[in-house]
């Protein structure tokens, strides 16, 4: 037969990184040489003995195996917990929480709940991809708000123009962000709550990389700042935080009205998440200090050693206290994607083009802070060889 696809998914282009990886793969085996793998944000520390043990204990019984449907009590008031503890703010378990299966399965299915076609979502350029299928899948307008380095990597919300923001229905935003480490700040997340409630624009705060900072205080949540509970929302996930990526856990929290319809939502499209992962996920916020300590050590170091070693080689580095990636411009005249082809051809380090997160990352690529300090020396040392 003939398979015709969608005209959707005309919009589902092939992601980059699997390119990457492929010509990776067989450079590998031409020059002999291993590969230094920063291209994707995949967590390389183990998850916390105390969770793994958790895991195999419940795993083991049989109780273990039915239908969830919907996040535990125990989950939603170890968030609930969690966020009281970390972000001071104080979330009712039943009604200010969902649980989603990662947050990349909350991310492309929530612009369905709130827009319809027409609407126009905000979000930034460059930004996580997945912001763009879910916007696409809900049918609605993607409103690209360029970050530029001199304003701080910081939406600027004065650029976006009065007719869309009268049109827009959601915002999406993302500190520190991926690709770009910016971090968030009361002010800012202030003025945002004050756009949001001009415009009446539903807002969604992706807090992915809310434990990973290198010295201070954690990221401030935005359901911290004033009145952010009755614009939206915000979005984290065990993955990076607990190592728990391939455990698919996280959860939306903030507006509970907004809360209900996502709810509604996902109890059309998913049964919930096994047992044993929810109930380690709740162990894993209640430990939360501790799991995620070690890891803000482990990155700080391997952030400055990065950092200092493409300064060393005239890269530009965009200044950042947090998140797990480094944003950088390259000192050749060549696009991105070429750049990154030839930095494994070469030198078999593997890094992000910058515009697989948008137009404006040209001239940049993404550095993921995920191979141990020697690696990342080794990374810089090879780099320095390039010959463009
Ligand atoms: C900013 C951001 N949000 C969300 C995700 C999705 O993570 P997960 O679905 O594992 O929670 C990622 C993954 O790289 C990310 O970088």
């Amino acid at each position: 037969m003939r398979v015709n696809p969608s005209k959707k998914m005309s919009l589902f282009e092939p992601a980059i990184f699997a390119k990457l990886k492929s010509f990776a793969k067989q450079q590998e085996k031409l020059l002999g040489f291993n590969l230094i793998d920063l291209s994707l944000g995949s967590p390389d520390i183990p998850p916390h003995d105390m969770l793994l043990k958790s895991m195999s204990e419940l795993s083991s019984q049989a109780s273990s195996y039915g239908y969830t449907l919907t996040g535990s009590n125990e989950f939603y008031e170890a968030v609930a917990r969690y966020y009281l503890r970390v972000n001071k703010v104080e979330l009712n378990p039943q009604h200010e929480i969902v649980q989603t299966i990662g947050s990349q399965e909350g991310l492309v299915h929530l612009p369905i709940a709130f827009c319809d076609p027409g609407d126009y979502v905000l979000t930034t350029n460059p930004g996580y991809v997945a912001y763009a299928a879910g916007i696409t899948l809900a049918g609605a307008t993607p409103y690209y708000i360029p970050l530029d380095g001199d304003n701080g990597f910081l939406p600027k919300l004065s650029a976006i123009p009065e007719e869309i923001a009268h049109k827009a229905k959601l915002f999406i935003l993302n500190m520190p962000g991926n690709p770009v480490p910016m971090a968030p700040s009361i002010e800012y997340f202030t003025e945002v709550v004050d756009f949001a409630k001009k415009y009446n624009i539903i807002v969604l705060h992706d807090a992915a990389y809310s434990e990973f900072y290198f010295t201070g205080d954690s990221p401030i949540s935005f359901l911290a700042a004033p009145g952010a509970k009755d614009v939206g929302l915000e979005i984290n996930s065990l993955s990076k935080s607990f190592s728990l990526a391939g455990a698919r856990v996280a959860y939306i929290a903030g507006n509970a009205e907004m809360i209900d319809i996502i709810k509604q939502l996902k109890s059309n499209l998913d049964f919930g998440i096994f047992n044993p992962i929810q109930a380690t996920a709740a162990l894993a916020l209640d430990h939360a200090e501790e799991i995620t300590a070690p890891l803000r050590t482990t990155f700080a170091k391997r952030h400055a050693i990065l950092m200092q070693g493409l300064l060393n080689l005239g890269w530009e580095v965009a200044p950042s206290n947090g998140g797990m990636f480094v944003w950088a411009k390259y000192p050749y005249e060549i696009d991105s994607v070429s750049f990154a082809f030839k930095a494994i051809e070469q030198t078999g380090v593997l890094m992000v083009p910058g515009t697989a997160f948008g137009s404006e990352g040209e001239g940049f690529v993404r550095l993921a802070l995920v191979q141990n300090e020697n690696l990342l020396s080794e990374a810089v040392s090879r780099l320095k060889t390039l010959s463009i």
